[in-house]
């Protein structure tokens, strides 16, 4: 729940229809996950002629259409008549285009909430942005009109890589916001909350790769600046108040194909968050460092901790784990590499080759 009000200060409702929308509060996150969409509830003012929001939730798997907190604003007549019909008569008002507070096209649908009499105690509002859908639909429309060919497979081209893109990004949203939800109703269980932020950190590692692609429209990924977005992401998972760590990444841009740079991303994220899980057990600061390097047709790159060092040889290493068996097969299978641990008590460092000599730009 981002937000909600006091709904006996403001309202007329009785303490059962209260009851009936503080239960649905605890439910909008939910809905606006799953809706990919802005979600408020609005109910009528005392004075019946005009609406106040006493709930909002933003959605986790898109972006919200609003900077700020929207509870507590009124809505007139005059600027949401759609509300005030369906508070006032009842009914849903589906599929009204609009432009939100923030200038945005968006679409908005009404739905009435009603208390076991039937009586209409508020409204749900779903808000979506569809000013990608808009400009996608206009293109089409030139496209039909258009006589030049090559220009209809460009924007054909656009459109549909595009629309798949999208799909694609919201799919890898959808999962990491469930498993999220998932983490967040197993507070109880360390071991389930880490094996879950570990499946969040995969797949998102491999939307950021997958975002990349999508925004910059190439064949070839810059490893380093993708591992920069992967060091912010998995420090903002860790989210540990007791322990401060530092990721930097240093060293040069190095351009892979994608699928190579996904392998990569995905050998990263595994040996960060073993640093981030084991290194550093009893410190309260954690240096973590990353380096990209190529020379002629190799590329280095390492990652290294100033934590307590591996304990074992990596042969007595435990077998039972996913982590470092999944990076070996990555390393060997995918990028016919070799990978190399190193051991000190002032901390670990992995660092991992592999020829790229007709993969580079
Ligand atoms: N940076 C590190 N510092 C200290 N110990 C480490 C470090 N990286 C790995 N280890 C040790 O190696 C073991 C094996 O790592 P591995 O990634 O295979 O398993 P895991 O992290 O325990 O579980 P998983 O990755 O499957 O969630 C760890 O349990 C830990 O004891
Ligand atoms: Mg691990």
């Amino acid at each position: 729940m981002d937000n909600s009000f006091c709904l006996e200060d403001v309202t007329i409702l009785t303490d059962e229809q209260c009851g009936i929308l503080y239960d649905m509060f605890n439910n909008l996150p939910l809905i606006a996950d799953l809706t990919q969409a802005d979600i408020f509830i609005d109910c009528l003012l005392n004075n019946q002629d005009a609406a106040i929001v006493v709930a909002e939730a933003k959605p986790c798997t898109t972006q919200s259409l609003y900077k700020n907190s929207v509870v507590g604003q009124i809505a007139y007549e005059d600027s949401e008549p759609g509300v005030l019909f369906s508070l006032k008569t009842g009914k849903p008002v589906i599929g009204s285009k609009g432009i939100s507070q923030e200038n945005v096209v968006m679409q908005q649908d009404i739905v009435p909430i009603k208390d076991s009499f039937h009586q209409t105690i508020a409204v749900l509002i779903k808000e979506r942005d569809i000013s990608q859908e808009i400009l996608n639909e206009q293109k089409v429309k030139t496209l039909m009109n258009s006589k030049d060919n090559k220009e209809k497979d460009d924007v054909f081209q656009s459109v549909i890589v595009q629309e798949i893109h999208h799909r694609v990004k919201n799919n890898l949203q959808i999962i990491t916001s469930l498993l999220r939800l998932q983490k967040r109703r197993c507070s109880s269980s360390s071991e389930a909350v880490e094996v879950l932020r570990d499946s969040i950190s995969r797949i998102s590692s491999m939307a950021i790769v997958h975002d990349y692609l999508a925004q910059h429209g190439i064949e070839k990924v810059d490893t380093k600046f993708v591992m920069e977005q992967i060091s912010a992401l998995l420090i903002s998972l860790s989210n540990n108040q007791e322990k401060k760590f530092n990721v930097s990444v240093q060293g040069e841009s190095l351009f892979l194909p994608s699928d190579i740079t996904t392998s990569v991303v995905l050998v990263v994220n595994e040996l960060v968050q073993n640093c981030i899980k084991h290194a550093f057990p009893d410190q309260q600061e954690g240096k973590i460092e990353i380096n990209v390097n190529s020379r002629k047709q190799m590329a280095y790159i390492t990652v290294k901790d100033n934590g307590q060092g591996l304990k074992e040889k990596r042969s007595d290493l435990k077998t039972s784990s996913l982590g470092l068996q999944l990076v070996e097969m990555l390393v060997e299978e995918k990028l016919q590499g070799d990978l190399s641990f190193f051991y000190s008590k002032r901390g670990t460092k992995v660092s991992l080759t592999f020829p790229i000599s007709d993969k580079v730009m």
